[in-house]
């Protein structure tokens, strides 16, 4: 390769971590949103829904189903139209990742 290639080719494998650092923050500031009620990352007091480690093909459904008015909710069908399905798919993998325990 040549040299000014590869310094492209480094600049551009900087950006791509730093744009994936980005993703990974923003998602954060989204699941922070849910924590009021869901907590810190999902791990719910008694009496609330946990969400961290469940199943994210399920998460998604059942924001999908909030958000379409499918799946009736005191809540969760103004809050899920807040984001688009994209950023729903995002949330839920972030709190399917969690491990179901803190
Ligand atoms: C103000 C409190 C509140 C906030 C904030 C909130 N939720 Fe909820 N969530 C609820 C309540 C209450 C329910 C039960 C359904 C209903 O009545 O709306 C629920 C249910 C859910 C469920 C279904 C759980 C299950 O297994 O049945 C999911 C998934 C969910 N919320 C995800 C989220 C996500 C993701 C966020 C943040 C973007 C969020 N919630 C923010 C109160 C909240």
């Amino acid at each position: 390769m040549k040299p000014l290639n590869r310094i492209l080719m480094g600049g551009l494998l900087a950006l791509g971590a730093t744009v994936a650092q980005a993703q990974v923050a923003q998602v954060k500031v989204w699941a922070a949103a849910c924590a009021n009620c869901h907590g810190t990352n999902g791990y719910a007091e008694p009496g609330n829904e946990p969400l961290a480690g469940k199943d994210k093909a399920e998460l998604v459904q059942k924001m999908l189903d909030f958000k379409s008015g499918r799946k009736p909710a005191t809540l969760m069908h103004q809050i899920t139209k807040g984001y688009t399905d994209e950023q729903l798919t995002e949330i839920a993998a972030y709190f399917a990742a969690q491990p179901k325990k803190p």
